[in-house]
C-alpha cells in the first residue's frame, strides 16, 4: 500500500524547496569513476533510486562506494575493479537504462562486459542501436544472448570517425565514456550537447581526458592511457526545477526553487513567461508564481538542447490545461509520451493527440502512425480521479494535476517518482500540499 499516494487538491503550492544535482548527469558522472585510477568524489547528489541502482552495479564489479546521503557525497574508490556475474547484473540493473554506459569503461578495464535487457521508462521503443553501433566501430565484439549482450574488446579500443544520424543523449556518452581512454583521435558529428552532457565533458577533462568541443555539434577527443579520479560538484537538476515550476503554475501557486540555475533553463523559462507565468531569478535559485488573471495558451516543440526538453513537456501540459484558448504541442524527441493525457482528461482536460506533426516543422515521426503532437483546450477545471503512474515524468505530472484538482485523488504507483525526484513527499507537503502515503 507503500505505493498509493492520496493527494487532496485544489490548494495553490507555496513555498521554497532545494533540487540537488540532475539525475541524468549525476548516474553518468558515477559511471565515469571506472575509468579513473584513483578514487573519485562527487557532490551535489540526490538521494534518488537511480543513483542506489548505480551505486550496487559499481560496488558489483568492484567499486568501492561511500557515501554521505545527507550531505550529497558520494565517493567512489575504482582500484579494485573486477567482472560481475551476470545473474547478479541482471537482477541489480532494475529498471534503469543506465547499464548500457557501463561498456565503454567496463571493457577499458576488463576487456569484457555484460548488459542486461534494459529498463527505462515506457515513452517510446529506446533501442540502443546507436550505442552497439558506436563501440563495434572501437573496435568492440557485440553478441546479443538471450538475457542481455555481451561485450568484448580482443584489444585496446580504436579512436574512430562516427556519425549520429540524430543527436542522442545516451549514444553521446557512451562514445565520451569510451573514446577518452581509446587509442587516437575520435571525431563525433551529429553529438548531442545537453548541459549534463558539457558536464560529463568538464568532469573528463577533469580526470584527464583531452576534449573539445567544436561549433556544429562536432567533438573531438584524443585518447590518452590513463585517467585519474575527478572532484566535482553536480550541475542542478533542470527537469526537476521545470516540474516544481509547472507544478506552481498549474495550482495558481508560488514556489522558489533553491539550487536552480539559469543558463541551463533558459529556454524553459521563455515559455514560462510566454504562457503567463513569472519568475524572479534569485542569487541562490528560482522563484516561479502565477500572477493571478488568465494563462496564455502557446505552440510548443520539443527538441534536443538548446530546445525545449521533452521531460519539461508532460508537467507543462499540465498546466495548459488551465491556459485559455488552444494550446499545440509537438513531441519530437520520443514518438510515445502523450499517453499520460489519458488520465488528464479523466480528471477533466480536453486533450486530444495526432500522428501528424503540428505546430510548425515535420519531424521523424510524421507519416509514421505515432501519436505524438497534442491540442490542448481550456481553461478547464480538474477533478479529483483513480490515477496510475505511467512513467517517471508522465506520473509527476500525474500528482501535479491531482494537487490543482479539487477533492482527493489517489495516484497509484508513486514509487516510480523515487527514480527522480528526491524526497518528493516531504517537498510537497513543505508547499503545503495535502498528501499522505498507502
Ligand atoms: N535513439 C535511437 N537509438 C539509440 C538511442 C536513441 O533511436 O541507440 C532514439 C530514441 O529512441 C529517442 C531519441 O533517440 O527517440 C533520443 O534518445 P536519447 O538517446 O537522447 O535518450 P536517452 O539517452 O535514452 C536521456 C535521458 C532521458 C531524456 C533524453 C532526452 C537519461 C538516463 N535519460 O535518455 O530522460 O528524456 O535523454 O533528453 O539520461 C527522464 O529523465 O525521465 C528521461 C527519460
Amino acid at each position: 500500500m507503500n505505493d498509493l499516494l492520496r493527494v487532496n487538491g485544489g490548494t495553490p503550492l507555496e513555498g521554497t524547496i532545494t533540487v540537488r544535482g540532475a539525475k541524468n548527469f549525476v548516474s553518468k558522472a558515477m559511471v565515469a569513476s571506472l575509468l579513473g585510477e584513483s578514487a573519485s568524489v562527487l557532490r551535489n547528489v540526490p538521494q534518488i533510486r537511480d543513483v542506489a541502482v548505480v551505486t550496487g552495479l559499481l560496488e558489483l564489479h568492484g567499486v568501492t562506494v561511500k557515501s554521505d546521503p545527507d550531505g550529497g557525497i558520494l565517493d567512489l574508490d575504482p582500484s579494485n575493479v573486477e567482472s560481475a556475474h551476470v545473474a547478479d547484473i541482471d537482477a541489480h540493473a532494475g529498471s534503469s537504462r543506465i547499464p548500457i554506459l557501463f561498456c565503454g569503461p567496463l571493457l577499458h578495464r576488463l576487456g569484457e562486459a555484460f548488459i542486461p535487457d534494459l529498463g527505462g521508462c515506457r515513452i517510446g521503443d529506446r533501442p540502443i542501436n546507436y550505442h552497439l553501433d558506436i563501440l563495434r566501430q572501437f573496435g568492440a565484439v557485440v553478441d546479443k544472448m538471450p538475457n542481455g549482450i555481451q561485450l568484448r574488446a580482443p584489444r585496446r579500443l580504436q579512436g574512430t570517425k562516427i556519425s549520429l544520424p540524430y543527436p542522442s543523449v545516451g549514444a553521446t556518452e557512451q562514445l565520451l565514456l569510451t573514446a577518452v581512454r581509446a587509442e587516437g583521435i575520435t571525431e563525433l558529428t551529429g553529438a548531442a550537447t545537453e548541459p549534463e552532457i558539457m558536464d560529463l565533458i568538464a568532469v573528463l577533462q577533469k580526470m584527464g581526458a583531452i576534449i573539445s568541443v567544436d561549433t556544429d555539434r562536432v567533438i573531438r577527443i584524443e585518447g590518452v592511457d590513463r585517467l585519474e579520479g575527478y572532484s566535482h560538484t553536480a550541475l542542478g537538476d533542470r527537469i526537476e526545477t521545470a516540474s516544481w515550476a509547472s507544478a506552481a503554475l498549474a495550482t495558481g501557486g508560488d514556489v522558489t526553487v533553491k539550487g536552480a540555475t539559469q543558463p541551463e533553463m533558459m529556454t524553459f523559462l521563455n515559455t514560462f513567461r510566454k504562457v503567463g507565468g513569472r519568475f524572479d531569478v534569485q542569487e541562490d535559485g528560482i522563484r516561479f508564481w502565477h500572477p493571478g488573471g488568465d494563462l496564455d495558451s502557446i505552440v510548443l516543440e520539443t527538441d534536443v538542447h538548446p530546445g525545449f526538453m521533452t521531460d519539461w513537456q508532460q508537467p507543462l501540459v499540465v498546466a495548459l490545461t488551465q491556459a485559455k484558448g488552444l494550446s499545440i504541442v509537438h513531441e519530437t524527441v520520443y514518438e510515445n509520451r502523450f499517453g499520460f493525457a489519458d488520465a488528464l482528461r479523466k480528471m477533466g482536460a480536453t486533450i486530444q493527440v495526432y500522428k501528424e506533426c503540428l505546430g510548425g516543422r515535420d519531424c521523424r515521426f510524421g507519416q509514421r502512425n505515432f501519436h505524438h503532437s497534442a491540442v490542448v483546450s481550456g481553461p478547464t477545471p480538474l477533478s479529483a480521479a483513480d490515477i496510475e503512474v505511467p512513467d517517471l515524468r508522465g506520473g509527476f505530472s500525474h500528482l501535479i494535476a491531482a494537487l490543482a484538482a479539487k477533492g482527493t485523488s489517489t495516484v497509484r504507483g508513486i514509487s516510480l517518482i523515487d527514480r527522480g525526484y528526491e524526497s518528493f513527499q516531504d517537498k510537497l507537503v513543505a508547499l503545503g500540499a495535502d498528501v499522505s502515503r498507502g
